[in-house]
Parts: C-alpha cells; sequence; structure tokens
C-alpha cells in the first residue's frame, strides 16, 4: 500500500515518492539527506521512512506546513485528542466575521463550517507544535476540492490542487448553481487522521524550515558538511506561480488575503539568465551542507528548456557556487504527460519537459 502520508495535501510540479526511491541508494542508512526546495516534502519523508535523517526548507509556508507535518508526525492518540480539545472549546454561536473577499467566502463555505474554519485558524499552533502542524496539514488537504465526489472536503467545488481565483470562483459557482455543503470540520479531521495513520508514522523525524535556499546552510549549521545525497526539484522555470496557485491555503496560514499586485516571493524566473544565477545562489545557499563525495540529484523543469541547456546551464552553476569538483554521473529526460500535467495551472498549459541530473561532488 502507498503511505498515505505522501497524498496528505497535494502541491505544484511535485515528483512522486519513486523518484526518492529511486535515488535514495546513494545514501545508507543514517546518512543525511537534503531538499532545500523541499515542496510537499516527498524526499524529506521517504528518506525518513527509509532510515536516513532528512532536512528540507520552502519559502512556502504551505510546503513547510506540510512537510513538517510528515517528517515529525505525532502519535495517533495525540491528533485525536487534540482535535477533540479543539472541538470542545469551540463556541458555534460566535460570529467568524468575513475578512474580506466576502462574496467569495459566503460562497465557498457554508456557514456554519466557515466558523469552524475560522476556528481552527486562530487556534491552530501549527508553526509551534508538531501535533497542531499535522492538523493544519490535514484541514489543508480539505480545505478545498471537488466537494460533489468526496464528503472530505470543506469547500464548494474547486480543483482540489490549485486555488482558483475569487472573482472567477464566484461566477462559475452562481452560472452552475453550486452550492457549498454543510461539512463538520472536526469529523473530517477525525477520519481523515484516522484514515492517514493506517500506515505507520516513520520512527525518525526530520528537520523542515522555512527558508530560501540561498541562506538554508546558515540556518542549520549543525548539519554542515553531514550531507550525502540531495534529492531536489527547483522552482520550474516560467511555470507556476506558487503562493498564487496556493492563495486559499496560504490564506488559511497566514490570516491574509493575497495581494495581488505584490511581486511573487518565490522564485519562478521568466528570464533563463535570472533563473541559472538564482540557482547559482541555491547551490552556495546549501554547499556548507555537502560532505565530500555527495550524490546530487536534481530535476529541472518548464516550458521551453532544452536537455542540452539544462546540462550546460546546471553543471556551471554547480561547479561556480560549490567551487568543488562536480562530474556529471547520469542524465535522463522526460515529458511530462498525464496526472502531472494537469497538477499545473491552466495557463501553465505547454510545461511538458522535466530534465534530470546526477551529479558528484568529488572531492
Ligand atoms: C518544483 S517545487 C518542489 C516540489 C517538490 N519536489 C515536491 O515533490 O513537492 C519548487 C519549490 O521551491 C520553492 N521555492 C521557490 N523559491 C524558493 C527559494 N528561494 N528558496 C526555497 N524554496 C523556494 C517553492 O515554494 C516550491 O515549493
Amino acid at each position: 500500500m502507498r503511505h498515505r502520508f505522501h497524498s496528505i495535501c497535494p502541491y505544484f510540479a511535485m515528483f512522486p515518492e519513486q523518484f526518492v526511491q529511486k535515488h535514495l541508494i546513494w545514501s545508507k542508512p543514517g546518512d543525511v539527506v537534503l531538499d532545500p526546495f523541499v515542496g510537499r516534502g516527498t524526499t524529506v519523508f521517504q528518506a525518513l521512512l527509509e532510515d536516513r535523517e532528512a532536512i528540507g526548507g520552502d519559502v512556502n509556508p504551505v510546503a513547510v506546513c506540510v512537510s513538517r507535518a510528515k517528517a515529525s508526525a505525532p502519535p495517533l492518540s495525540r491528533v485525536l485528542r487534540r482535535i477533540h480539545e479543539l472541538e470542545d472549546a469551540f463556541d458555534p454561536r460566535r460570529a467568524a466575521p468575513y475578512p474580506g473577499l466576502r462574496d467569495f467566502f459566503a460562497t465557498c463555505f457554508h456557514t456554519a463550517t466557515w466558523k469552524q474554519i475560522r476556528y481552527l485558524q486562530a487556534n491552530l499552533g501549527w508553526r509551534q507544535t508538531a501535533t497542531d502542524a499535522f492538523i493544519t496539514a490535514l484541514l489543508l488537504g480539505a480545505l478545498h476540492g471537488e466537494s460533489h465526489k468526496t464528503e472530505w472536503c470543506l469547500s464548494n467545488r474547486m480543483p482540489r490542487t490549485i486555488s482558483t481565483k475569487p472573482a472567477y470562483s464566484v461566477r462559475w459557482w452562481r452560472a452552475g448553481e453550486h452550492i457549498a455543503p454543510k461539512r463538520d470540520a472536526f469529523e473530517i479531521l477525525r477520519e481523515l487522521a484516522v484514515y492517514r495513520y493506517a500506515s505507520q508514522a516513520p520512527t525518525r523525524k526530520g528537520v523542515v524550515v522555512q527558508s530560501d535556499a540561498r541562506k538554508l546552510g546558515k540556518r542549520l549549521p549543525e548539519y554542515a558538511g553531514r550531507v550525502t545525497l540531495m534529492v531536489t526539484s527547483p522552482p520550474y522555470l516560467d511555470t507556476t506561480n506558487y503562493r498564487e496557485d496556493q492563495w486559499l491555503r496560504l490564506w488559511f496560514l497566514e490570516d491574509r488575503l493575497p495581494e495581488t499586485s505584490r511581486r511573487s516571493r518565490d522564485d519562478r524566473h521568466r528570464a533563463a539568465e535570472n533563473y541559472w544565477q538564482f540557482l547559482s545562489e541555491a547551490w552556495a545557499g546549501v554547499a556548507p551542507f555537502l560532505a565530500s563525495k555527495a550524490h546530487l540529484v536534481i530535476r529541472i523543469g518548464g516550458k521551453r528548456v532544452s536537455q542540452t541547456e539544462a546540462r550546460t546551464k546546471l553543471t556551471q552553476s554547480l561547479r561556480g557556487a560549490l567551487k568543488r569538483r562536480v562530474r556529471l554521473a547520469d542524465e535522463w529526460s522526460s515529458t511530462i504527460v498525464g496526472g502531472q500535467l494537469h497538477s499545473f495551472r491552466p495557463g501553465a498549459a505547454g510545461t511538458k519537459v522535466e530534465h534530470d541530473f546526477h551529479f558528484v561532488v568529488d572531492r
């Protein structure tokens, strides 16, 4: 059975656990495995399952919450106790004001469900405790989705992978006369917890921090020189905006509405030159972690990037940033088909290519 933590919450441009499994052979039990662009945490989680230590970072709080939930999952009994405690303290008579976007929120969620969501948003300390991080990740995975097909979803009909834009969503719901279902968030959280824990949580715990990859080495100095394997995929070139696509989940975590005019804080770069420059800086940021003979498995994706360009630029950026001898050991290229392709936002149609590279740091 596929481990049930993998699909707690979907994410963009995610790689499957088989990709990580395949490359874990470049490390041994007890080694430290790194992913500086952790996304939904597959590298970290799979490494822990296979008895490695694991560390990761990401700038996006959704990625950090979901990865942290998997990397430091508490016992099920504690999760259920905490859900019970939260439910006991919940008062459905209290008003739950709209933070703005009234039309959107009032059409997206049934009033009774909305009160529970606002209450959980205010009371889940996902940055403080592993138990609350796990419950929050469960909630993020259920916050929106195809509620006409599953009971484990809190919203009016919406894709589960991306949060559609507010005005568009309201127009679409009204045109189709879609009504938000009345769902009990506490009940759903309980059922989801029991379902997820049908797979055993790993005994090892990993470390996931909210950090720009360029600063990660400084954030976790205790791992200096200890990483023998990095498996990662940096933000895809000109493909997706991880904040915009996850705006509803981000709203839940930060209680801030999206600022459409602000420049994105994630590092999607439209100009290829800036992108490769960014990657050089990211490799310099993780350089302190790398043991001699470390293996680096890197997936590069984008709309137009060719395998030759990816190989050349990636090799240059690694050699320049690490200031060590770096040898290309293997490479593959693939066209994205089926499910993965559809996990990109609609505007990103044409995102079809992924190039994988395996480098070894020779000394
Ligand atoms: C291609 S996704 C990684 C997906 C991941 N491999 C998975 O399976 O879920 C790239 C990630 O890089 C993150 N990111 C973008 N800019 C970053 C930066 N400067 N430092 C760290 N993470 C960043 C994005 O938030 C996104 O989660």
